[in-house]
């Protein structure tokens, strides 16, 4: 047979069937979740933080499609309250709701808290979805390392804040969006939780402390109702990453993260499967990846470092253990 498909022939279906093939995979396998799951939320409660854009849009989209009251949680009013219109648009539930939270402050964090604790009847799932990149060499007017207290120290506060309404409302949920990236946290230390070394250990290493709260919590709440999950989303096109890039690499880097990276629909199937998939309340503390129960990353199977982690991220917080209890 004669063959005239030289190297660079096909170096170039490869190049165009690995996309079309991972995506093709994709479609199959890892948007089924939300179309397999069934489960409704008619008369629940759900707060997903940063829902304005990304896995946190569509996990709040795919909630609000299955009834539930939703609480879209994010900084930027305009944005948040862009996301409540078209998803009032696209599900027809009008129980949706916009309320402000700055993560950057605990102050706004505890008057978020203290407006749900107000005005809601109950909390059934928590999704600390919000999360930013590149930021770790700034400091928030709190003393924190900026991208840590957006990224881990507000989200445990929240938590903590709202556990009592999450209790009252069990079976309930908090949903922790991780990382991957926690595998490559470095020196993640009490001492260490403040300070930045440089850009991928500042995200990682918060990361990895959602991953670490999630254990601990999972403990603490062992005899409730309350299950706690943490999760890796999958390398996910949400432009979180490229927000801080200049033009040109960003837009290089739009394009490739188009092809290679899941869409942020595929991107929430994971914390939407730790949301809503029953009978999982058995891995409460357990991290997720790919809707499934996966083993913690190296950096993240020391319990006496989850413990150290949790007690020096509650005496940052002022926040006396025994209230959880
Ligand atoms: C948890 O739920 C079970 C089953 O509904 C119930 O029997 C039990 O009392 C609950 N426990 C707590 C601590 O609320």
């Amino acid at each position: 047979m004669n063959c005239y498909c030289g190297p660079m022939c096909i170096f170039i279906i490869v190049i165009l069937i690995f996309p079309l093939c991972l995506r093709l995979y994709r479609k199959l396998f890892l948007v089924k979740f939300a179309v397999k799951n069934k489960v409704s939320l008619v008369g629940k409660t759900v707060i997903v933080t940063g829902a304005n854009t990304g896995i946190g849009y569509q996990t709040a989209l795919e909630c609000a499609k299955r009834g539930a009251r939703l609480i879209i949680a994010c900084e930027n009013k305009p944005l948040g309250t862009k996301a409540l219109e078209t998803i009032i648009k696209t599900t027809g539930n009008k129980n949706v709701i916009f309320k402000l939270l700055d993560l950057a402050s605990l102050k706004s964090v505890r008057s978020f808290a203290d407006d749900v604790l107000k005005n809601e009847e109950r909390l059934d799932i928590l999704i600390n979805n919000a999360a930013v990149l590149m930021r770790g060499n700034e400091m928030t007017s709190d003393g924190f390392q900026l991208e840590m207290q957006i990224n881990y120290i507000s989200p445990v506060l929240l938590t903590l804040l709202l556990i009592d309404m999450l209790k009252k409302s069990s079976p309930s949920r908090i949903i922790n969006v991780a990382s991957i990236a926690a595998k490559y946290a470095k020196n993640f230390t009490p001492e260490t939780i403040n300070s930045y070394t440089d850009h991928i250990s500042s995200y990682a290493n918060s990361k990895l402390g959602n991953i670490l709260f999630t254990q601990e919590l999972g403990k603490k709440l062992k005899d409730s109702n309350i299950s706690v999950f943490s999760l890796h989303p999958g390398i996910t096109n949400t432009g979180i990453a490229i927000k801080n890039f200049n033009p040109i690499f960003r837009v290089c880097a739009a394009i490739f993260s188009r092809v290679f990276f899941m869409s942020p629909e595929e991107g929430a199937q994971t914390t939407l499967y730790t949301a809503l998939e029953q009978g999982i309340e058995r891995f409460s503390g357990c991290f997720f990846e790919q809707c499934k129960v996966a083993k913690p990353y190296k950096t993240a199977t020391n319990p006496a470092l989850a413990k150290q982690i949790w007690d020096v991220t509650l005496n940052l917080l002022k926040y006396d253990e025994d209230k959880i209890r």
